[in-house]
């Protein structure tokens, strides 16, 4: 569906129609660069979470999870290097002030058309640099308020927390710290639905090696293939992946080589994460400005040293939105969302085959109510079958069980699967065993 033009006008629509994904504030004119998930999109946001939780810490013995605050001492934004660094170039029209970052070529050229068809031709200032840091208040007594920072990037509780890891749980170099969470950018040019926002979450891998370029390299490049891995697992196109290494230039301040898992979206490749080689940026930056000894003591080797990091940074949202783009399709007669099951909001929907018979009315509620103790289930009566297929095609539901005249004599159900539309009959009591099995 790549190649379909209103790809991007059609999941905002069916995000918005279906309840993944409405305007922030909305009833107020909406706030720029703001996204709200709704009862769907939670969902599917929890599982995609979840995912990445479960593939990142809990699979692996070396990776601890954490959950840290979002505002932080100023200070550590100062150490980070954020609050000197963390801008992005922009040039600013000379017409109407509209500031664009240098590097949007597209965005430029349709602002100079704008004026054209003003009959003015645009001129722009040299690139200027702003800080994207958001910037809060904190304090109840107005005279006392300090300035603070909505953590730009979530990396820096792992990295403020390195000593208290290796206190309390002790981990043996290589090991990493892991976290999920929300983070806030001043973008200058939100836009293309959920792909730049100002408030957005992130899931992170601070992964802390010997200072050993071999080390590092060795690292950088099996998390490279474990994250692109990540996605295939969870059925995203694997000819719509590249990896992109970042030229000299490019490269954030923290990062000495970096590398970008990038998706083929219909407004071009972009960026869905980052992998990052920080060496010891982050940590001796942090001992110096704390005067804290952030180093780690290697038992095996006998030496003291501050580690490397190399990390891994995916957005929730954006990811997200590709995943969207990727698992919409449109036969002639339906629109499915061939989302893989782990992440669709419903695993399945039941419906009762009739709404005119009691009794069947109620076994349908029996086993709705039974699968909802283990999975995420719909309920369906409206209409016709065929509908509540098509309904359930287009939000991603995996499975349709439908309760039938037959089941009232056999105790089975049809159950319909999303992808081929095929049905088979399923003993009631075999319900949750089957589909545990299917969602292995
Ligand atoms: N700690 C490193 C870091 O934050 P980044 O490349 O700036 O690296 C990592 O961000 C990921 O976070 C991106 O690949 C993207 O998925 C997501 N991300 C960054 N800025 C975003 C924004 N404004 N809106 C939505 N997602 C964003």
């Amino acid at each position: 569906m790549a190649s379909d033009p209103k790809l991007m006008e059609k999941i905002v629509s069916l995000a918005k129609r279906r309840g993944f994904i409405f305007p922030g504030s909305e009833i107020y004119g909406g706030l720029a660069g703001t996204w709200d998930y709704g009862p769907l999109g939670a969902e599917l946001k929890f599982n995609f979470k979840q995912a990445w939780w479960k593939y990142m810490v809990s699979e692996r013995e070396n990776i601890f999870g954490i959950n840290a605050s979002i505002l932080m001492h100023p200070k550590v934004w100062e150490a980070s290097g954020h609050t000197a660094a963390f801008t992005d170039p922009l040039v600013e029209c000379k017409i109407c002030n509209e500031r664009i970052r240098a590097d949007q070529e597209e965005e430029i050229r349709s602002h100079n058309e704008f004026h054209e068809t003003k009959k003015e031709k645009a001129e722009w200032t040299e690139p200027k640099k702003f800080n994207l840091l958001v910037e809060a208040k904190l304090g109840a007594v107005e005279e006392t308020k300090t300035n603070v920072y909505l953590r730009g990037e979530i990396t820096q509780g792992a990295h403020v927390n390195f000593k208290n890891i290796l206190d309390s749980v002790h981990p043996k170099i290589p090991f990493g710290v892991a976290q999920i969470g929300k983070a806030f950018r001043n973008e200058i040019t939100p836009g293309n639905f959920t792909f730049r926002l100002r408030e957005f979450e992130q899931m992170e891998l601070q992964y802390y090696v010997r200072p050993d370029e071999k080390e590092a390299e060795g690292a950088f490049d099996m998390w490279k293939e474990e994250r692109r891995n990540w996605y295939i697992s969870l059925g995203i196109n694997k000819d719509k992946l590249r990896f992109r290494e970042h030229a000299s230039g490019e490269k954030a301040h923290y990062a000495q080589k970096a590398c970008d898992i990038e998706y083929k979206t219909p407004f071009g490749w972009k960026e869905a994460e980052g992998i990052h080689h920080r060496g010891d940026w982050d940590l001796s930056r942090h001992a110096k400005f704390s005067g804290q000894d952030l180093s780690y003591f290697d038992s095996e080797t006998n030496e003291r040293y501050i580690p490397w990091v190399i990390e891994t940074s995916c957005g929730v949202e954006r990811p997200l939105l590709y995943f969207l783009l990727d698992a919409y399709h449109e036969d002639e007669e339906r629109v499915v969302l061939r989302i893989h099951p782990k992440l669709a909001p419903y695993k399945m929907a039941v419906f009762p085959l009739v709404r005119n018979k009691p009794d069947l009315v109620e076994k349908a509620q029996n086993i709705y109510r039974d699968l909802r103790k283990n999975f995420m289930v719909a309920w369906d009566d409206r209409g016709n079958i065929g509908k509540r297929y098509f309904s359930q095609d287009e939000i991603g539901t995996p499975w349709c069980v439908t309760a039938d005249y037959q089941t009232l004599e056999d105790d089975t159900v049809t159950v319909r699967d999303r992808d081929t539309m095929k049905q088979e009959r399923v003993l009631v009591k075999e319900l949750e065993i089957y589909f545990r099995d299917k969602l292995k």
